[in-house]
Formats: C-alpha cells, structure tokens, sequence
C-alpha cells in the first residue's frame, strides 16, 4: 500500500486542471481561499504550512467527481490514488465539527461509513484549521460571522442550524486561545472583505 505525501504544488494543479470540467468552478477559488488561510494559521502556530496549504487545497476535490455527496468522492478518490491518510481524511472532515455528522450546514444522509468514521476519528489539529478555514472563505478570507450568515441567508433552515453556529464559534476561540489574540489579527484584509 503506497501513502503518498501531496505537495501544496501538486494539490494545487489537481485543483486548477480541474476547471471547466464541473458545473461550477467556484469551489476552486474558495479552495485556494482555504489553502491560503490555514497556511497562514499554520505559520502563526509554528505547525507545517506546506502541509496546511495542501489539505486547504485538497479538501474539496470530490467535487471534481460529484458536487453531491463530495465528501465521499473526495475520500475514495484520493484513497485510490494512494494519498496518505492524512488528505483522504480531511475530504471526510472538514464538513462536520464535534465528531458529529449532525454538526454541518444542512442535514446529511446517513451514511454509515461516514457516521461512524466521524465520531471515532480524533481530529489533528490541521483538519481543524481545515474547518475553521472552510467556515471563513468564501472566494476571499471573510469572518466566520458573515460566512454563517452567508450559507444562511441562501440555504433553507435546517434541524441543526443552532448547534452548527455554537460549534463553529467555539472552534474560532479554540484558536484564539492557542494563539493568544484574535485570529482574525492574521488577516487584516478581512475588514476589505466584508
Ligand atoms: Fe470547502
């Protein structure tokens, strides 16, 4: 079984030779918003940016193969490609925070591999950048407030809509506490953005 390593420069041309060949290429942007960000995270937390910026990237790829349900396509993608773990992995997790496939925008099937893997998967401290990240970009870095309001604003109103907002808040002061200020200080551009 090979484990590859994905280079920020190689999760990078996966993302960008992909354009024009789904229905809409926003999630291609937000992406390079989300590598962009959780490098930046990762300098500030002395962890590995490359890393980072790859599994920013990356995160999204299944939308390349299916826009519904491209969190498995992600996975099984990369997987069979032979990827470490650690990118096959953040397919799965970036969209559901506190072990719970409960915990998203919207309200997902059950998929029993994913529910299960969700709940017993201890989350590295990258793909909870990954979270964060993808809960703050949109095509440019934005706070988590507008970003939620956003997808609320455009999305009907799911069951678990409270839930969601209260963890998401409570994963930016886990960063706020590890890094001792506010991590919106990393971006001063997020004032231009809003
Ligand atoms: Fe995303």
């Amino acid at each position: 079984m090979i484990h590859l390593n994905l280079t920020s420069k190689k999760a990078l041309e996966m993302i960008e030779s992909s354009r024009g060949k789904t229905p809409d290429d926003g999630w291609i942007d937000h992406s390079k918003c989300v590598g962009y960000a959780a490098s930046k995270i990762a300098k500030a937390l002395n962890l590995d940016e490359d890393k980072a910026k790859a599994l920013g990237y990356i995160h999204d790829i299944g939308k390349l193969i299916k826009f519904q349900n491209h969190v498995m396509e992600g996975y099984n993608y990369l997987k069979k490609l032979g990827y470490d773990d650690c990118y096959c992995n953040v397919c799965l997790t970036h969209s559901y925070l506190n072990n719970d496939v409960n915990c998203t925008q919207g309200n997902p099937v059950d998929i029993p591999f994913r529910t299960e893997f969700i709940k017993n998967h201890e989350y590295t401290i990258y793909e909870k950048i990954i979270n964060l990240c993808d809960l703050m970009c949109m095509k440019k870095v934005v706070t988590l407030e507008k970003r939620l309001i956003d997808v609320i604003s455009r999305r009907p109103q799911h069951d678990n809509i409270v839930y969601h907002v209260n963890e998401a808040l409570k994963l930016k002061k886990y960063f706020d506490d590890l890094l001792g200020y506010n991590l919106y200080d990393l971006f001063p551009e997020i004032k231009k953005n809003l």
